[in-house]
């Protein structure tokens, strides 16, 4: 099975393993040049397959592109449906990309909403990469986190009220089996392209101890540079999730330069 040879840069600390991203900027891309918005997404559509490509062959294990909110079905139709029209084209011309880098595609979000041609695009890629043993590329697609928590709390009350859930079992892990992907890791990474400080409704969950990284590169001008310079970032930094340094895995300069600030 095709697979690309890891190589890593040596950031000098460690690596995130599950990558999620943010990807804003496209229109904003493509007014600065005096073109229409639905350019910007088009080349955004070049971005996917370069970072794509550069996770895998970097060995992340899992990378979420947030492609499409629920929020984004109030845009005007016309780029709705470029938007829907280019989805189902990536996920076809971009198979012979994901099956010789070994790559598993998945999407959440209320998959049901998304228009048939990208839906039957999106079940044969899947069907397609489903024995791939490589990175796991999942697309939010008409995804929001607060619909996604309470289509979970929906389907908790139901097997509340058949008797298969007793309340007091209700947990975070519990909890978290009812999510879209309930196998998938928290993103060590969130990375938001083109400047804005806020996460629109992604992964409001799984993102708790996230690390953030906001990029001034609009997402078609985000590839493969813009990604080290927020790997390096990440190598950069401490995580404690709510513990003191000592108990946390972190390069061993910062460590000893945290321990020194600390006192
Ligand atoms: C991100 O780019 C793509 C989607 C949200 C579908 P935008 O279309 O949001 O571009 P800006 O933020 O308006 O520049
Ligand atoms: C977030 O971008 C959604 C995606 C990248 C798919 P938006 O452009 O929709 O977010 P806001 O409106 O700036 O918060
Ligand atoms: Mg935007």
């Amino acid at each position: 099975m095709a697979r690309p040879r890891i190589q890593r840069p040596d950031l000098g600390g460690p690596f995130p393993e599950h990558v999620a991203i943010i990807m804003d900027g496209n229109g904003r891309w493509a007014e600065r040049l005096g073109w229409r918005r639905v350019w910007g997404h088009r080349e955004g559509a070049q971005s996917v397959r370069e970072i794509t490509t550069a996770c895998a062959e970097m060995g992340v294990k899992s990378l979420t592109l947030y492609a499409f909110s629920v929020e984004n079905w109030k845009r005007p139709r016309r780029e709705v449906q470029y938007l829907m029209r280019l989805l189902a084209r990536y996920l076809i011309e971009e198979r012979p990309t994901l099956m010789s880098n070994g790559i598993r595609l998945s999407a959440i979000g209320r998959l049901d909403d998304l228009p048939e041609v990208a839906m039957s695009a999106l079940r044969e890629t899947e069907r397609r990469t489903a024995g791939n043993d490589g990175m796991q590329l999942r697309l939010a697609l008409s995804y929001g986190s607060r619909t996604e928590i309470a289509d979970a709390l929906r389907l908790v009350a139901e097997d509340a009220r058949a008797g298969v859930l007793a309340p007091e079992d209700v947990n975070e892990e519990t909890l978290r089996r009812y999510l879209y992907a309930p196998m998938a890791a928290d993103p060590d990474l969130v990375i938001r392209t083109a400047g804005e400080l806020r996460l629109s409704n992604f992964l409001l969950w799984q993102a708790s101890y996230a690390e953030i990284f906001v990029s001034h590169a609009c997402w078609p001008e985000f590839r493969r540079p813009q990604l080290l310079e927020a790997f390096a970032d990440y190598a950069r930094r401490v995580r404690k999730f709510g513990g003191l340094i000592q108990d946390c895995p972190a390069p061993a300069p910062v460590r000893a330069e945290r321990r020194a600030a600390e006192g």
